[in-house]
């Protein structure tokens, strides 16, 4: 373990500390991962004093005892986020019970199989506009032209919005995102929301039959929706789908072009495909830490945790908890079980999985339909983890056979 050995006091079964920032920003995504697997050998809960003090918890069944025990832990008050993000709550994913279930509603109907399947041409058509923009190019970096773009256009189109207005959607809310805690973040964010309400406004005065215009109708899901509501649905959205999507992307891309074996396999076994999406949603946890609260006195892994402490689940390191998985750090697309939790567990499980999911089959079956030569074209760039959460590929070059 580390030096920084400091106790909680609470008693004889309280883990050591770990030396552990989820908020370093120096720590490349190598270091990030040897960090993660070093605390998590040492000791699946372990206690951090960093930001306020909290649990975390890396080891495999651990996290699971935690999101099987819906009542026992709360993503209300404080957050998902440690320290908490001090934002408004984001619908489902940062309340409980009663609340939670209202929310929840709402974006199942969204977000049901049936309703992404409903946009699948969407999608495709999506992901051709952007490889058609590249085709001819030769060499690219697939982060800005292909991988990051897409899925904020999607989410943009799944509502009702045209190509250009999901472009200019994702346009705003990158802008808020990354202005987050700075003095731009009121205007950045005041425009969003001027965009959405316009959009909805518009579809109150002339519906279209679209997810909008029922947004605009003021009740979808059992949930009345006034303007500030739609705008929370929107920003649920577009925080859940964006980043998380475009990472799994990028991640499912490097995977299959650094297997070749793989790479030759898949145009042989469509099956193939689903499978490496997951396989590389396990490596990749796009989205790595998610925060809970004790409701009451409670333990997790047998340690202790008194009503109102923190813990950090921590979803990377027990994706590659070798007590779950086999030769943990290998792509294995052949794994007769792959319970990952890159999209959680239990009650708040990504409501946004399916959606996640045929996007990024569809974004690795057409590139290679289209560019079927493509090939790394020297090392990706990846990112340490973002905002204490996010983990991506800020580069990913690659060459290929221009065509027209
Ligand atoms: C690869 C892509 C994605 C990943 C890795 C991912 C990951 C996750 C994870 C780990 C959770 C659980 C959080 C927790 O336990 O506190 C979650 C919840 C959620 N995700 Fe996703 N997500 C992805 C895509 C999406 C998409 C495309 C959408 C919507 C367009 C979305 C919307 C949501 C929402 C609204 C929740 C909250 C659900 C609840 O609290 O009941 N996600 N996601």
């Amino acid at each position: 373990m580390t030096t920084d050995q400091t106790r909680r006091p609470l008693g004889p079964a309280v883990p050591p500390a770990a030396d552990f920032d989820h908020h370093d920003t120096t720590a490349d995504a190598a270091r990030v991962r040897a960090r993660y697997e070093e605390v998590r050998d040492a000791c699946p809960v372990a206690h951090v004093d960093r930001h306020g003090g909290f649990e975390l918890v890396s080891g495999y069944p651990e996290i699971r005892e935690v999101t099987a025990a819906r009542d026992a832990w709360s993503s209300a008050g404080d957050g998902i986020f440690i320290p908490p993000s001090g934002l408004p709550p984001v619908p489902a994913l940062e309340f409980d019970g009663a609340e939670h279930r209202r929310w929840r509603k709402v974006f199942d109907g969204l977000l049901s199989p049936s309703a992404v399947r409903a946009v699948e041409p969407a999608i495709v058509e999506t992901v051709d506009a952007h490889l058609d923009a590249v085709a001819g190019r030769g060499a690219v970096d697939l982060v800005p032209t292909f991988t990051h773009p897409v899925p904020g256009v999607v989410i943009g189109r799944l509502v009702g919005l045209s190509v250009e207005e999901s472009v200019r959607s994702q346009e705003l809310a990158d802008a808020f995102f990354s202005s987050l805690g700075t003095d731009a973040f009121a205007e950045h964010f005041g425009a969003f929301v001027e965009f959405t309400l316009g959009h909805l406004h518009d579809r109150r005065r002339h519906p279209r039959g679209d997810v909008l215009s029922e947004l605009a109708g003021g009740r979808y899901g059992g949930m009345d929706i006034d303007d500030e509501v739609a705008v929370q649905i929107f920003v649920a959205l577009l925080v859940g789908g964006h980043h998380s999507t475009a990472s799994g992307r990028a991640g499912l891309v490097h995977h299959v072009l650094t297997h070749d074996d793989v790479r030759a396999r898949l145009p042989r076994e469509p099956d193939l495909v689903a499978r490496a999406v997951d396989e590389s949603l396990r490596l990749t946890t796009p989205l790595q830490t998610f925060a809970r609260t004790a409701v009451g006195d409670t333990e997790v892994g047998g340690c202790p945790v008194g009503a109102g402490g923190r813990i950090l689940l921590n979803f990377a390191a027990a994706n590659r908890d070798p007590r779950e998985f086999a030769r943990p750090g290998e792509f294995d697309v052949d794994r007769a079980r792959n319970r990952h939790l890159a999209f959680g567990h239990g009650a708040h499980v990504c409501v946004g999985q399916h959606l996640a999911r045929l996007e990024l089959r569809v974004a690795l079956t057409r590139l290679l339909v289209r560019l079927p030569d493509l090939a790394l074209d020297g090392e990706p760039e990846f990112t340490g983890l973002v905002a204490g959460q996010l983990m991506a590929i800020r580069s990913l070059p690659v060459r290929f056979t221009p065509t027209r």
